[in-house]
């Protein structure tokens, strides 16, 4: 053991079975002036064969300085059998915030190779899911990403569950998880049920957050201030939830509750055809909470548990059973043997609701995330850019939903404006970009060679050559289901399809493809089927090379650029689209992450502590 040198800050990390997983968080016990503080600590073992003596790992970290830290290094990597720690190669100047602290990169490295690519790290708030701590919220939009009006003694559609596990370590929890029989763990709530139920023109327990009456406004300050109570504070970028996103396709064209492509009209005038029941169908659902408790499994491993479920039939009574109603849920629980969050969904369509979508979402930790246009919270701390991050998953799909059942086994959406400029809350000239791989093999190609008006004017191919869709020899149609226009593009190539221009704040283009040999080559499932009902895969997808092959409107007027493809939003979930009877999507989502390139996380030459493989103190 390697015992420290005087110090006024001792880490124990304390590493749970690290030869039976690849990823996983250690827990690192913290005293700072006598406060004992927990933290978890990413580490990622690239083999299974890494052995840890059976005892405490302490290091010194007193003398953050390179020549101390390059003694503890070698101590650290003869003590834990490893072939290198890295820390970072130069410790940057450090803010006065940070001066007293230490930035350590530990990457645990053997000879199998774990991630593609050595440079590549998390970007979001929980890597893999391996935190033992649940940071999760909720939110339900009405056709054009609002709230419209709360239902009835539900309070805003914004709540979270965030919650913080303390199990008293001792020296045999060495050889596995958080280890008792969960008597002596205890958990810690951030948000209380009182705070979930805020509702319009309520005071926020605290003065920073106004009470609009405006219910589209206070869901919004409520998901600020929710985000207040959840923020994690391991890296110098703070981070708040994983959202879980439930919104009903029910449009009313009477009420004045949706803009056409931004622009306030009324009454609506249009073609489209959309499904409501009559007065009241762009409701909020019944949202019940099963708060997180401490679990113990069959073998005392000890972990969090905890869910939302509903429905949009206010007249529904749940504790009969879900019947005929609408109903969604998803739950969480720890995979007992890889530790990763299992986020496990439920959607059920029903004959007054018969278009819903369920999604699990990482968002950007602040700013515009998809299909926003005011600055929300969630889980990715440094934003994905294409063409280079990936995306990891396990996706397991027990029930389709139905042939209507857009699965996406990713939904990206990002905002640029036609010029190829960020957006910045303009909801005439932004313009929501989303790209989506449906997986449901019933899902067909409306992009033909007879019918152009739902293809992209081209399609780049895995060589890099630009094919015209009217190239019938070379375009492959069947890579898209549908592609669509934003409705406020002024210089469109005949034939063209305008999106939808109610389903947003603003303007929007879609881009939906289908599994293709041409996505194959960055991970993507080949051949329909692939993926779908009892065929559960960990996907390692490219998603940066993909979407920067991936064609998108913008006016290149002299001197504009290329837009930044940069992704404030990855989902996976389903959109069961207008149904006639009841459909039920079931699936599980784990070991979820985003990885991003090593560098992009560097400022200036200097780690800029925002990503989690780095940890301050
Ligand atoms: C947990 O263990 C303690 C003693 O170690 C025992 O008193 C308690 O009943 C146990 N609880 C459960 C739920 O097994
Ligand atoms: C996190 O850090 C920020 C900035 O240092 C601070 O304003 C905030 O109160 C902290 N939050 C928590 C939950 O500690
Ligand atoms: C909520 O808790 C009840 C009772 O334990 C359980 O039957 C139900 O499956 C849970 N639902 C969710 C979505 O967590
Ligand atoms: C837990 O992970 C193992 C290994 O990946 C997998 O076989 C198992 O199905 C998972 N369990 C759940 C409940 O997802
Ligand atoms: C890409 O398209 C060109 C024709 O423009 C063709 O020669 C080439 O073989 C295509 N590459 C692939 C991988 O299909
Ligand atoms: C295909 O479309 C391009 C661009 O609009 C046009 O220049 C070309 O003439 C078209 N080719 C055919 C065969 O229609």
């Amino acid at each position: 053991m390697l015992v420290s040198l005087i110090s006024s800050i001792q880490i124990t990390a304390l590493c749970p079975h690290l030869n039976q997983i690849k990823n996983t968080f250690c827990t690192v016990n913290q005293t700072k002036n006598h406060q004992k503080i927990q933290t978890p600590l990413p580490v990622s073992v690239k083999s299974n064969k890494t052995h840890f003596p059976k005892s405490f790992v302490r290091f010194d970290t007193s003398r953050a300085h390179v020549s101390g830290v390059n003694a503890s290094t070698e101590k650290i990597s003869r003590l834990m059998n490893l072939k290198e720690i890295h820390f970072p190669s130069h410790l940057c100047k450090m803010d006065s915030l940070l001066a007293s602290s230490l930035l350590l990169l530990i990457s645990l490295l053997s000879s199998a190779s774990f991630i593609t690519s050595d440079n590549y790290i998390s970007a979001i708030g929980d890597p893999a899911m391996m935190n033992p701590n649940i940071r999760i919220a909720f939110e339900a939009w009405n056709f054009c990403n609002e709230v419209g009006e709360e239902a009835p003694g539900m309070g805003s559609p914004r709540g979270a569950d965030c919650a913080n596990i303390y199990c008293p370590l001792s020296t045999d929890s060495l050889g596995g998880h958080l280890h008792d029989n969960g008597s002596k763990c205890k958990v810690h709530h951030m948000v209380k049920e009182s705070d979930n139920m805020l509702g319009a023109g309520d005071k926020f327990p605290v003065a920073d957050f106004t009470s609009y009456t405006d219910p589209d406004l206070y869901a919004v300050e409520k998901e600020l201030y929710l985000a207040s109570l959840c923020e994690v504070n391991d890296s110098a970028d703070q981070w708040h939830f994983w959202m879980i996103m439930l919104k009903n396709g029910n449009f009313d064209t009477r009420t004045a509750l949706c803009p056409e492509n931004g622009n306030r009209v009324s009454p609506i005038i249009t073609d489209r055809k959309f499904p409501c029941f009559g007065e009241g169908c762009m409701n909020q659902p019944l949202v019940y909470h099963n708060r997180s408790r401490a679990v113990s499994s069959g073998d005392q491993i000890v972990s969090l548990t905890g869910g939302f479920y509903g429905t949009y039939d206010l007249d529904a009574d749940l504790s009969k059973g879900v019947g005929s109603n609408s109903y969604f849920s998803a739950s969480w629980q720890k995979n007992s043997s890889t530790g990763s969050w299992v986020i496990s969904h439920r959607l059920t369509t029903s004959s007054k609701y018969p278009w819903l979508m369920l999604y699990l979402r990482s968002d950007a930790t602040k700013g515009f995330n998809g299909g926003y246009h005011y600055s929300g919270r969630g889980i990715m701390r440094k934003l994905p850019e294409s063409p280079n991050f990936k995306v990891k998953l396990t996706l397991d799909v027990k029930r389709g939903g139905g042939r209507n059942s857009q699965f996406y086994l990713l939904d990206i959406g990002s905002c640029w404006k036609n010029n190829g400029n960020p957006c910045d809350g303009d909801v005439l000239t932004d313009v929501t970009r989303y790209s989506e791989m449906i997986i449901n093999p019933e899902t067909t190609s409306w992009c033909r060679s007879n019918n152009l008006v739902s293809c992209p004017p081209y399609h780049i191919n895995r060589s890099g050559k630009k094919i015209h869709r009217n190239d019938t020899s070379w375009f492959p149609y069947s890579a898209y289901h549908l592609y669509c226009s934003p409705g406020n593009a002024k210089y469109l190539e005949e034939p063209f399809d305008i999106c939808d221009p109610y389903s947003n704040p603003q303007a929007q283009e879609l881009v939906q493809i289908l599994p293709h040999s041409e996505w194959a080559v960055h991970g993507y499932p080949a051949r329909k089927g692939d993926g779908w009902v009892g065929d559960s895969r960990n996907w390692e997808l490219d998603v940066g090379a993909l979407s920067s092959r991936l064609y998108f409107y913008q006016r290149y007027d002299p001197g504009t650029k290329p837009a930044k493809r940069v992704w404030s939003s990855i989902n996976v979930g389903t959109e069961i689209y207008v149904s006639p009877t009841g459909e039920t999507a079931e699936w599980t989502v784990s070991d979820f992450d985003v990885l991003v390139p090593e560098d992009v996380t560097r400022d200036g030459g200097c780690y800029s502590g925002s990503f989690p493989k780095i940890f301050t103190l």
